[in-house]
């Protein structure tokens, strides 16, 4: 989180502490009982605008960000890249131009290349939230991970996680590193050389492990990754059905895992390629539960940076 052009902004995790990252978490938890009961605050952003500006596709994350801002009241408009003028050359200072002269409250932004969200921070009067910004971050699924483990553990700390598949492409992998070593859990980071190479160990705090079954064993939550064919070179792994067999999380490997281990996934899912259809689908599996997490997080997030413009 970094502090910008003078407006709070959720940028990544890294340099959150406990104490930045668990107002999220518990102001997330309220949401998700109001949510429930269908009781949300509509008056907590009435009259603020939320632009939800997407240069990359999405489904869970641009929706859920949509839903958070209209149960808070706010009024939600989609921008994407297909139908905006950044398509006709705009360049994104001049896209955060225009967001400023429509006075924008609170811009989430999703684009290819890291540091984009960052720019924009800086130009811009609306406070910024990264959703997703290439192999970068991804603050607020690495905080609805954290509130879906919560949920089911008790803690965020102590615990073993296993994060599996193509890590050096993943945003969310490197936003969760940041975030559980913070609370205090072990990192083991699993898949080919190819897709987690050794370096990675310098992010500090993490092990590396290219063995599936060794990297599963013990674990207290399996969390895989989408195989990201879009941002690979081709020939980093040999086949996907090769990938399935020596990487892919099935019944038998997660015998492997702590009895009970949460299965975890941000979507969207290869099935057969990172994890079989039935692990996916199984009572161990808290997959849909981390999208209805999603959105509480989000209201949680959108809420916590528009209340800060009046604590000084
Ligand atoms: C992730 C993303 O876009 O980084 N998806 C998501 O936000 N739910 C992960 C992915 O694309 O594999």
């Amino acid at each position: 989180m970094a502090e910008l052009s003078s407006r709070l902004h959720l940028l990544g995790i890294e340099g959150m502490s406990r104490k930045d990252i668990l107002p999220y978490l518990d102001l997330a938890e309220n949401y998700v009982l109001l949510s429930r009961s269908r009781s949300s605050p509509r008056e907590a952003l009435r009259g603020r605008t939320v632009v939800n500006l997407f240069f990359e596709d999405s489904t869970r994350t641009r929706t859920s960000f949509e839903l958070a801002g209209k149960r808070l009241g706010a009024d939600v408009i989609n921008m994407t890249v297909a139908t905006s003028s950044v398509n006709k050359g705009e360049t994104l200072l001049d896209t955060a131009a225009t967001l400023n002269a429509m006075r924008c409250d609170l811009l989430v932004v999703r684009h290819g290349q890291s540091g984009a969200p960052a720019l924009l921070a800086q130009k811009v009067d609306a406070h910024v939230v990264n959703a997703g910004d290439g192999m970068h971050e991804h603050p607020t699924q690495a905080l609805l991970d954290a509130l879906t483990i919560k949920r089911h553990l008790n803690r965020l700390n102590g615990l073993t996680v296993a994060i599996c598949g193509d890590v050096g492409h993943s945003r969310v992998a490197r936003s969760n590193i940041h975030l559980l070593t913070a609370m205090g859990s072990q990192i083991r980071l699993v898949g080919p050389p190819t897709l987690v190479p050794s370096v990675m160990e310098e992010l500090g705090n993490v092990m590396v492990i290219h063995d599936m079954d060794e990297g599963v064993r013990g674990a207290d939550i399996v969390m895989m990754l989408r195989m990201q064919k879009e941002r690979m070179e081709s020939g980093l792994v040999p086949s996907m059905r090769e990938y399935f067999r020596f990487y892919g999380l099935d019944r038998r490997r997660l015998r492997l895992a702590k009895e009970n281990a949460l299965v975890m996934h941000p979507g969207p899912m290869n099935r057969g390629v990172e994890i079989a259809s039935d692990v996916a689908d199984s009572a161990q599996s808290v997959i849909q539960e981390q999208v209805e997490m999603g959105v509480a997080i989000r209201m949680a997030v959108l809420d916590h940076l528009a209340r800060s413009e009046h604590t000084p």
